[in-house]
C-alpha cells in the first residue's frame, strides 16, 4: 500500500515513524514533510492549500490512503474534496471539523445538548462585548472564533487588558471578526483527551498534558507546545467515564443529528475542577507534541486503525498499548515563540546514540544537499518511554545535551507535575 501524510510538524513525523513500521505499507509520502520524514518517506514540496494539485499527485501515483495531520486542511474541506474524488482519506469533514474551526459552533452545540463548558456570551460588536465586561467579574476570558494556530485566546485579569483584547480581535488580528467569544475562567488542571472514531464507533486513543507557555513554571507567552507527557496523572475510570457520557458522546449524536459522521482523531482540550470535566476546547486531529508522546505507546499497526476507520470496520479492532510513561521536550530555537533565526546548521544529528524507546521526531527541519537545517521555532521533538517520568526526562536532557545545538532552547521542567525532584 502508498500512503500519503499532509503536514510538516513533529506530529506528522511521529505519524509516519508509526506507519512506517507497518508491514501492509511499502511508499509513503510526504505532503511537504520534513527532514525527520525524509528519512522514511518521499517529502513532496506542494502548497497545501492548492487541494487540486495535491489531488493529481494522488492519482497519478497511485495512492491509496491520505492521512491529514493538521487542521487547516480539515477546516477547509480536504476530506470531502478527496472523497469527491474518489481518495480514501483519514480524518473529519468540514462540517465536522467546525469543532475547531469555530469556537462559537462548539459552544452553542455545548448549550444545544448540555456539555459542561465554562459559561460565555457571544458578542457582535466591540460595545456590546465592553458593556458586558464592565458589568462582571475577572479574570475572564476573551476568544477570537476561528483557527488562530492557538494565539485566538486572551485570559484578562482587568478591564484594560480585556479592552486591549477586543481591539485586537475586532481589528482584525485573526481574520475579518463577525463576534467574540468571552467565558468565564474555570480554576482546574488541563488534561488532553484523544478518542478515534470511524463514524460507528469510537476508541480511546490515549489521554496526555501539554506545556504551552515558553518558560519553566508555565509561565510567559503561549507557544505551540514545549513538552507533553502521557498519560495524564488525572485519567481514571470514573472519570473517563464522564468525560464519555457527558461530553464525547453527546457531540457525536449532535453531529450525527447534522448528517454528519465524525471519523478521525477526535482531541478534547478539558479543564478537570473537582474532578468534573469541562469542555476548553475541540480540536479535530492529534496534538503537537501530545501525538509524539502517544504513538511510539501504541502496540497496533496505526495503518489497521486508520484503514479500520475509512472502512467502518473500528468496533473488530482491538487497539493495544505498551504500559509505559512516556514524555516530550521541544527543542526550539533561541527567541521562539516571537523573532527566531532560520536555516541553523544542526550538526550532530547522525551522532545522536539512541537506545530502545528513545526517539527523535522532527518539526521544524529541512535537509540541504546531506546536511540539516532549522527551518521553524519548534526544530526537534525528544521523546522517551520509560517505566517513570522521571527517568524518561533525564534520558531526554543527556540526548539534548549530546545533540549541543547552539541555537536551541528547551524547557527542563516538563511534567513537574508527575516528577519528585
Ligand atoms: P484554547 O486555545 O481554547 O485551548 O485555549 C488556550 C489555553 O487557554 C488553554 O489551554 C487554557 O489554558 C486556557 N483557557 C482557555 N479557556 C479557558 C477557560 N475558560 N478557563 C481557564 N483557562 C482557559
Ligand atoms: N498541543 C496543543 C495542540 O495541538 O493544539
Amino acid at each position: 500500500m502508498k500512503v500519503g501524510i499532509i503536514g510538516s510538524g513533529g506530529r506528522e513525523h511521529a505519524i509516519c515513524d508509526a506507519l512506517a513500521k507497518s508491514k501492509k505499507i511499502n511508499q509513503i509520502y510526504c505532503f511537504p514533510g520534513n527532514a525527520g520524514t525524509a528519512q522514511l518517506a518521499k517529502n513532496i514540496d506542494i502548497d497545501l492549500s492548492d487541494f487540486d494539485q495535491i489531488k493529481n499527485f494522488v492519482k497519478e501515483k497511485n495512492i491509496d490512503l491520505v492521512v491529514v495531520g493538521p487542521e487547516k486542511p480539515l477546516v477547509e474541506g480536504i476530506v470531502d474534496f478527496f472523497q469527491k474524488n474518489n481518495i480514501k482519506v483519514f480524518g473529519p469533514n468540514k462540517v465536522a471539523s467546525q469543532l475547531e474551526g469555530s469556537k462559537i459552533f462548539t459552544k452553542k452545540l455545548c448549550q444545544k445538548y448540555n456539555i459542561p463548558t465554562a459559561k460565555f456570551n457571544i458578542f457582535e460588536s466591540i460595545d456590546e462585548a465592553i458593556k458586558f465586561i464592565n458589568e462582571i467579574k475577572f479574570p475572564l476570558v476573551i476568544k477570537a472564533d476561528g483557527l488562530a494556530s492557538g494565539k485566538g485566546v486572551y485570559i484578562c485579569e482587568d478591564k484594560k487588558n480585556a479592552v486591549n483584547s477586543l481591539e485586537e480581535i475586532f481589528n482584525g488580528k485573526f481574520g475579518i471578526a463577525k463576534n467574540v467569544l468571552i467565558e468565564e475562567f474555570l480554576v482546574g488542571e488541563e488534561m488532553s483527551y484523544f478518542v478515534v472514531s470511524d463514524g460507528k464507533t469510537i476508541k480511546d486513543f490515549q489521554t496526555a498534558q501539554d506545556h504551552k507557555r515558553v518558560l519553566e513554571g508555565d509561565r510567559g507567552k503561549n507557544t505551540g507546545g514545549m513538552g507533553a507527557y502521557s498519560p495524564s496523572r488525572l485519567i481514571s475510570k470514573d472519570l473517563r467515564k464522564k468525560i464519555l457520557n457527558k461530553i464525547i458522546n453527546p457531540t457525536l449524536k449532535a453531529l450525527s443529528e447534522m448528517d454528519c459522521k465524525y471519523k478521525g482523531f477526535l482531541y478534547a482540550g478539558l479543564i478537570i475542577v473537582n474532578n468534573e470535566p469541562y469542555l476548553i476546547e475541540y480540536n479535530v486531529r492529534m496534538g503537537d507534541p501530545e501525538c509524539q508522546t502517544i504513538l511510539p505507546k501504541l502496540k497496533t499497526d496505526l495503518f489497521e486503525i486508520m484503514h479500520a476507520c475509512c472502512e467502518e470496520n473500528l468496533l473488530n479492532l482491538k487497539i493495544e498499548w505498551y504500559d509505559k510513561k512516556s514524555l516530550c521536550i521541544v527543542l526550539c530555537s533561541k527567541g521562539y515563540p516571537d523573532e527566531y533565526k532560520k536555516n541553523i546548521l544542526i550538526n550532530n544529528l547522525e551522532k545522536i546514540n539512541l537506545k530502545e524507546n528513545e526517539y527523535v521526531y522532527h518539526a521544524g527541519t529541512k535537509t540541504n544537499g546531506n546536511k540539516i537545517y532549522s527551518n521553524g521555532g519548534r526544530v526537534l521533538n525528544f521523546v522517551c518511554l520509560s517505566n517513570n517520568y522521571k527517568e524518561s526526562r533525564i534520558k531526554i536532557i543527556n540526548l539534548i545535551k549530546s545533540l549541543n545545538w547552539s541555537n536551541g532552547f528547551f524547557r527542563k521542567d516538563i511534567g513537574y507535575k508527575v516528577i519528585n525532584e
